[in-house]
């Protein structure tokens, strides 16, 4: 008879051998393994969520992703694949879209949601992190409340899990700076969030928010940043003291630092569209980085994201990376149930400081200031500029 131990919901992930517990011989169907055990959802203030969630910048980014709607059915697929498997936590925002599409990602979200024929109570679970532009328009308290209620009747929900400013405004208008904190505070007492959060904040902007909101009672409950083998800088270290000292959940985007990190490109082979430009820039001083990955996932019988996206969460965050396809969602779950040794963390990070070219911060990030803008403003679909980044450090 077979032995195995079994989870109502769980699909089975081909690409962790870990699951596999089942006698081959046996006439029983295998059982399957969740890809990780109720007690290690993470707490984020009130909420709780699978210690991975799930990008959807490119679902419905035509100019940087290729979207195209024909994709929609696959895309559903791929989160209904990570819902049954425990994965409740979404991020998403209001500007992602390109063009007309502008807003699909949520559009798209709220959709899968609704349409989701799996049990209620994992519908009901599931945590929408959705973030809001600072567009230059936007400059009072009153029109960042209405841009959380836009996004609410795009998702068409009542109420959002975490709402996040996408960025700061600090560096270059302070005063609307004030107009974001305060629209977060309004969305807060409203009860049209949960929860907050913050996205692109350097150390010492991220410091005066916590600061400010916990003045007027809301506590802020997340940090998302740039982090992955690829973006592991004095910023990143920073940030990550300051949110475990505040009791703030670092939420770590670009995992697979925008497909860099899945082995599957080279300068020979790149991606279609303005990636390739960053790209060709880093992939040659990656290959040290890339055969630690490789070698790492060899021996462990994973694949190359699963152990990049791996090492994310053994560094205490709680990474978000993006699937377009039900196989790569598949892929993506199996970096779930098991951690690389401090061995192996360490091999990871001294082959990542090898690297020449690290990845390129955002530039909405504070503490930098673009002196030549290398990073793509692409989530607006507006803007796509590429040429050499430099830092400077400013609060
Ligand atoms: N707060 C912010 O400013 C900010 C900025 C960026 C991202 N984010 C959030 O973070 C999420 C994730 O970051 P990201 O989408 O920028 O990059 P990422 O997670 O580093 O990379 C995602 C891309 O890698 C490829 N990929 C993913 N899994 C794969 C697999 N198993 N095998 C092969 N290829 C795979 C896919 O693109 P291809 O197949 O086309 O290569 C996918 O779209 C976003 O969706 C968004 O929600 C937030």
């Amino acid at each position: 008879m077979a032995f195995s131990i079994s989870t109502p919901t769980a699909y089975f992930s081909c690409f962790s051998l870990r699951n596999e517990i089942s006698l081959s011989s046996s006439p029983f169907k295998p059982l399957k393994l969740p890809p990780y055990w109720p007690w290690e959802k993470v707490k984020i203030g009130p909420l709780s969520v699978s210690p991975m969630g799930f990008g959807t910048w490119a679902w419905g980014n035509q100019l940087l992703w290729g979207y195209q709607e024909s994709m929609d059915s696959e895309l559903q697929q791929t989160f209904n694949l990570a819902v049954e498997n425990g994965i409740n936590l979404f991020d998403t925002a209001d500007s992602y879209g390109t063009g007309r599409l502008n807003g699909q990602s949520e559009k798209l979200l709220g959709k899968f949601i609704r349409e989701f024929q799996g049990q209620k109570q994992v519908q009901d679970d599931i945590v929408i992190a959705t973030k809001f532009a600072a567009y230059p328009w936007r400059l009072t308290p009153r029109q960042f409340v209405n841009a959380c209620k836009a996004s609410l009747d795009r998702i068409q929900i009542e109420q959002i899990g975490i709402g996040q400013l996408h960025w700061s405004t600090a560096n270059y208008a302070p005063l609307q700076e004030l107009a974001l904190w305060g629209g977060l505070v309004a969305m807060y007492e409203k009860g049209l969030v949960q929860a907050v959060g913050v996205s692109n904040y350097g150390p010492k902007q991220l410091v005066k928010i916590y600061d400010y909101l916990k003045a007027r009672g809301v506590p802020l409950c997340s940090a998302q940043v740039q982090f992955s083998l690829l973006s592991t800088g004095q910023d990143q270290l920073e940030i990550k003291n300051i949110c475990d000292s505040l009791g703030i959940r670092l939420i770590a985007y670009s995992p697979l630092g925008l497909g860099m990190l899945t082995g599957k490109y080279s300068s020979s082979e790149l991606p279609r569209g303005p990636r390739a430009l960053l790209f060709r820039q880093i992939l040659p001083g990656l290959e040290p980085l890339l055969r630690s990955l490789r070698e790492i996932a060899q021996r462990r019988l994973k694949t190359v994201p699963q152990v990049a996206i791996n090492w994310c969460i053994c560094k205490g965050t709680i990474p978000i990376p993006g699937a377009k396809t039900v196989k790569q969602a598949e892929e993506n779950l199996g970096a779930l149930g098991w951690r690389l040794s401090s061995d192996e963390l360490l091999q990871l990070e001294n082959a990542a400081r090898e690297s020449p070219q690290r990845m390129i911060q955002n530039i909405f990030q504070t503490r930098w200031i673009c002196h030549s803008v290398q990073y793509f403003v692409l989530e607006t679909g507006m803007t796509c500029l590429i040429s050499k980044f430099s830092s400077t450090h400013l609060n």
